[in-house]
């Protein structure tokens, strides 16, 4: 089933997210370290990638401390539960509808800001060279990155998914219940995938609860910090 189909099933039939409206902790973590390490702040009015934005919380947050945020989803229901709650809030934020597999259809130079809180695991290695290629055109020179994604080093949960239901690329797995492929990434694939276009200013891992069919699962995430090179 195309990954498209399956976040449109799930959003409609929650079995994985538990959705709130509440920002991401993490996600604000990483905009205190801005203010206080970068000078960057959200009322100085950044422009904001959300990639993989679902219901909006973050996106919709962000907005409301004044950020200019626009939003890449897959999921048609969860884009309208975002616009929804973004009226409901009273903000303005660029929602489109669409894969961040796919040419991003932003220009260049577009973000001052782009964050991909736990969304980018579930593309496939050549979605994931246009994401990389794309995140690189469209943040500006000295931009900043906050990525949160599954982690393979440590995690058993990940080893035993790995072990029982294999996905078609490396280090995948399958959830079978909802036939969703993840991707868990070792900290030298993280390295990889983004020094050619980013230093890494922090990257570390963080212990957090997933659930599936009513469940909680442990689960490693890394969490990296990261500014655009020039
Ligand atoms: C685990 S959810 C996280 C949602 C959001 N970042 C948050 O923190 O609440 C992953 C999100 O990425 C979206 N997604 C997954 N693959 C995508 C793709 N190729 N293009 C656009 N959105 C995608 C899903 O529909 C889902 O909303």
């Amino acid at each position: 089933m195309p990954q498209g189909t399956i976040w449109e099933k799930e959003y409609r039939q929650p079995k994985l997210l538990a959705p709130t409206d509440k920002p991401q902790k993490d996600t604000l973590n990483f905009f205190r370290y801005l203010r206080k390490k970068h000078s960057a702040r959200l009322e100085d009015k950044p422009t904001i990638l959300d990639i993989g934005s679902g219901n909006g919380r973050n996106a919709n947050y962000l907005a409301t401390m004044g950020a200019e945020v626009s939003g890449i989803e897959i999921s048609e229901t969860a884009l309208r539960v975002a616009q929804h709650e973004a009226q409901k809030k009273n903000v303005q934020v660029k929602y489109t509808l669409g894969s961040f597999g796919d040419t991003f259809r932003f220009p260049e130079n577009s973000f001052d800001i782009a964050i991909d809180v736990t969304s980018s695991n579930s593309l496939n290695e050549a979605e994931r060279e246009v994401y990389t290629q794309e995140l690189h055109r469209t943040l500006k020179p000295g931009g900043f990155f906050f990525l949160k994604t599954l982690c393979l080093d440590g995690d058993k949960n990940a080893k035993n998914l790995l072990k029982q239901s294999p996905g078609p690329e490396k280090h995948t797995y399958i959830m079978k219940k909802i036939e969703l492929v993840e991707k868990v990434f070792t900290r030298q694939e993280i390295i990889n995938l983004y020094t050619p276009h980013f230093e890494i200013l922090e990257l570390s891992k963080k212990e957090s609860y997933t659930r599936m069919n009513n469940r909680s699962y442990k689960r490693l995430f890394w969490i990296g910090y990261m500014k655009h090179h020039r």
